[in-house]
Formats: structure tokens, sequence, C-alpha cells
């Protein structure tokens, strides 16, 4: 066990108090930091044990490569090789910020970031703890999200905590992340540059800043088979995924209806877990359900309706955790809030979690991405 340190950082910090976790990361050992997409998990990009010792702390599998840090656009040429203009275009317009570029990888970078491929991904955080740890250890940094394989990317210092206390010796907490989901990633190693990854920079937002066409994020990518080696790796493992099972509850332009699809949805889950786990008889046990929910729908949400109606359906007692997001700007709030809200169901050790859909546009479409990985079904 590695005795973890935590340092609170106030947006007019010290740097100084960043110090020796960039001594840290230079001689080897890995710091969790915050970035304004979703906390990481830093290494030095030039130390191949280091880099090792990121992928086991996750449980991470070997094959699904990581993204390097810069704070120096100089730096961009040691990284990556026969870089084409267009990576310059979109760095002008949104670096730093929640942008990660596919480019092709020059030969100072070991083959274990890359998991193997001819390619390597790189971003500038704007963070500034991110760029003041990138800057004082002075190496570019391995940094995949920080928390454990196959669970939801922390956005906050406690979930770090929770996934890798005692396993690294830094934890750097900047508070609550700006974004809340992981950058956009966009492959310029092909003819077509394509989005493998959506963020909260899309192909729209890319079209009206630079002029420049990307494919957008094409979700059928994701039915990948097992021994297919995906564009974007990661895509092909389950993700995101709180211990309590995800439902989507779809939309609807009729709310009574939209809410009744709520209530028959938690029915069929209680009846299903009943007969899943031989529990007829068993009605001592109470169901806690987290719901999020855009604001307005969640007004309509009549909890003690809700509770009368499931006793009286399943004899079960069904309790509630009701949180909302502000839908008024697209679905910003929605995806800056879900891993949060995620890690505090499964806190409250929640049986279901029901997320409300949303539209297909702006963030809506990074958000609906990792809840379609975290849910079971669609209701
Ligand atoms: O916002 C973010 O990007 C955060 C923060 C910490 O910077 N990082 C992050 O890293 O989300 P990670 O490791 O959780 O996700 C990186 C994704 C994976 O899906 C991986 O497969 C993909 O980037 N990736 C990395 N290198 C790649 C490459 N050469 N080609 C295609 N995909 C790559
Ligand atoms: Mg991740």
């Amino acid at each position: 066990m590695i005795n973890t340190k935590l340092i609170k950082l106030k947006p007019d910090f010290d740097p100084a108090l960043i110090l020796p976790a960039a001594e840290a990361i230079r001689s080897g050992e890995l710091v969790a930091f915050p970035t304004e997409t979703v906390y990481g998990l830093g290494a030095n990009a030039f130390c191949e044990t280091a880099i090792k010792k990121v992928f086991e702390v996750k449980g991470r599998p070997q094959d699904n490569p990581l993204i390097v840090h810069l704070s120096r656009l100089g730096h961009l040429t040691e990284i990556a090789i026969n870089i084409p203009q267009i990576a310059y275009d979109l760095l002008a317009a949104f670096a730093p910020g929640p942008i990660t570029l596919i480019l092709q990888k020059s030969d100072l970078i070991p083959e274990i970031v890359s998991a193997g491929l001819p390619t390597v991904a790189i971003r500038f955080p704007s963070d500034p703890i991110a760029q003041v740890l990138i800057k004082l250890a002075e190496v570019p940094i391995v940094a995949p999200s920080a928390n454990l394989s196959g669970k939801p990317s922390p956005t906050q210092a406690w979930h770090v905590y929770q996934d890798l206390a005692g396993k690294v010796p830094y934890i750097l907490d900047g508070g609550s992340c700006d974004y809340g989901l992981e950058s956009t990633i966009i492959d310029l190693s092909v003819a077509d540059p394509v989005i493998l990854r959506p963020g909260f920079i899309t192909a729209l937002d890319i079209k009206d800043a630079t002029g420049i066409d990307v494919i957008e994020y094409q979700a059928d990518r994701s039915g990948i088979e097992s021994d297919f080696k995906p564009k974007a790796p990661g895509q092909k493992y389950r993700h995101y995924s709180p211990r309590a099972t995800v439902l989507i509850l779809k939309e609807n332009s009729d709310p009574g209806e939209r809410l009744n699809n709520l209530l028959i949805g938690i029915e069929e889950f209680i009846r299903n877990k009943i007969s899943d786990n031989n529990l007829r008889n068993d009605t001592t046990k109470e169901i806690l359900v987290g719901l999020f929910l855009a604001e307005e729908l969640s007004k309509k949400v009549n909890i003690e309706h809700f509770k009368k109606f499931l006793y009286n359906s399943t004899c079960y007692k069904v309790k509630f955790k009701l949180e909302s997001y502000n839908d008024q700007q697209g679905a910003v709030d929605a995806a800056h809030d879900l891993f949060n809200r995620f890690r505090e169901f499964d806190r409250i050790q929640a049986d279901l979690i029901i997320c409300s859909a949303e539209q297909m546009s702006g963030a809506g479409i990074a958000y609906m991405n990792r809840l379609g990985k975290a849910a079971a079904y669609e209701i």
C-alpha cells in the first residue's frame, strides 16, 4: 500500500505546491490530477516502467492506448510526425481545451503508449493545474481517466480517491471538473478526419470555427467483434458503469406518457429482479431507485403516487432519490453531472438508476454516448 497524499489546490494555488507531484512524475511515479474534462492518472510519457504501472493500477487492458498530454505546442513535433496543417488549424481554434487528435507517432514514444498502433493521441488540457504539472515535470504526461477500468470517469477528487487510494502517491484536488465528460477524439491519421469519441466539441462546432469538415461520431462504430482492432480501442470495452443497473428513459413529446413509461420500467425491473433472485417471498428488502431527469420532467414526478403504485403491484417498498439537471442549454448540465450522479447513486447503494434521454445534438451526442455505454436497456 502506498500512502496517498491529497493536495488541495484553490483557483489561486501556489505552483510550488505541485512541485513534489511533478518530481514524482519525473522519477517514474503516478500522479492523479484534474483536467477540464475529467481527472487523469498521469505518468511520464517517456518512461515505460511508469506507463506499465498506469495499466496495472487501473486494471486497463494492454491494447487500449493512452493520450499524451502536452503544455506547449513546441513539444508536438517530438511526439508526432507528418503533422497535417488541419491539426494546427484545429489546435489554433480549440487548444488548450477538450480536444484530442490522433496523429502519426514518432519513435520517441514507447510502443506501450500507443498499444502497438502507428498513431498517437495528443491533447493540450486547459486546466491550470494540469498545465503547471506538465510544465514543472518537464516531460509530456500520458493520462487515462483516473478511474478503475470500467468505472465511470472521475470528475471530482473524491471519485479518484475512491478508486485509487493506496495505489498512487499523489492526488491533486482541483474540485469539480469544468466539463465532466472526456475530450472529443478526432482521427487525423486517415484521409477523411472522423470523430472517434464524441465530446463537448462537435463536428458542427469545428465546421463553424474552422470551416474544416470532420465526420461526426457514428454510434455503430462500437458494435465491435472481440478480435477486431477498433480505431479508438477503448470503445470495445464496457465503460462508465456504476454498480446499479442503468436504464435510459426514452424521449416522448407527451410527459404524462413518459412518466408512465418510467413507472412501468421500474415495475418490470422489480419483477425481473424477483424472478432472477428467487426473491418471490422476500419483500422485506427495499428497492432504491436513483432518478436523473431533466428539470421540467422531474417537477412532474409524484413520488408518493409512484411508491403506492409499486407497492400495490409488486409488494416491494420502493424509495427514490430524485436528481435533476437544467436542460435550458442543451444537455450541457446533464453531461457535466452524469458521472458524478452515477458515483453518488452507487454510494447510497441504489439498485436501479434511470436517466432521461437527450437530443442528439451539441453536448447531447456525448451525453447519450456515455449513457448508452453504461445502460442495460431503454424504457
Ligand atoms: O478528456 C480526456 O481525454 C481524458 C483526460 C484525462 O485527458 N482522458 C481520457 O483518457 O479519457 P482514456 O484513456 O480514458 O481514453 C482515451 C481514449 C481511449 O478510448 C483510447 O482507445 C483512445 O483514447 N486512444 C488513445 N490513443 C489512440 C490512438 N492512437 N488511436 C485511436 N484511439 C486512441
Ligand atoms: Mg477512460
